[in-house]
């Protein structure tokens, strides 16, 4: 009888598991995006993007790293670095897809930028280390999440 209820424990761990990653499913390396009209219409992976988070990948030095170039408007005590334009206001000057496509490859709109594409076709990464290849600097969630965020900056 023990020996059964240890069993079924064990089946209820697994089971209960398997609900959880259900749930959410591993984020694949890469899903391919469409540009037109300089723009990127669609959510990149159909990933819906939650403001408060993209505005913690942009403000992140390990992770967008925005601020290494952007002023952004977050009431926090940080240094901002000038190379790129302020983004208070972005989402009245441009349309989300646009803004997507500015952080998804800002190489679209100028070839020689300096900004990174944080989420480029792997076949125009260059240079990048072993562990890296193949895979975008930020995730398809990482991305919408700061598409969310930028999109709120009227
Ligand atoms: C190494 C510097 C650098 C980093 C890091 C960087 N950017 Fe940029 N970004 C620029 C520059 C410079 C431009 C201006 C256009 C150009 O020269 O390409 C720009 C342009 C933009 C634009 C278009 C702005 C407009 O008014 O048209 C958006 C949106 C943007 N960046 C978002 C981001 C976000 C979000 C991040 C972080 C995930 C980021 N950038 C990280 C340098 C950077």
């Amino acid at each position: 009888m023990k020996r059964f209820s240890i069993h079924f424990g064990l089946v209820l761990i697994l089971v209960a598991g398997r609900a959880v990653a259900g749930d959410k499913p591993p984020e694949p390396a890469y899903f391919s995006w469409q540009v037109k009209d300089f723009a990127i219409d669609r959510p990149l992976g159909g990933r819906v993007g939650v403001a408060e988070r993209g505005m913690a990948v942009a403000s992140d030095g390990h992770r967008g790293n925005c601020l290494a170039c952007h002023l952004l408007p977050i009431s926090r005590d940080e240094v901002f670095g000038d190379l790129g334009p302020p983004l208070a206001g972005i989402a009245s000057r441009q349309s989300v897809g646009a803004i997507r496509l500015h952080v998804v490859d800002q190489s679209y709109f100028n070839p020689e930028t300096v900004m990174p594409g944080f989420y480029r076709r792997p076949e125009k990464l260059h240079r990048v280390a072993k562990a890296y290849r193949g895979r975008p600097f930020l995730s398809a969630q990482q991305i919408e999440d700061v598409v969310a965020w930028l999109a709120t900056l009227k």
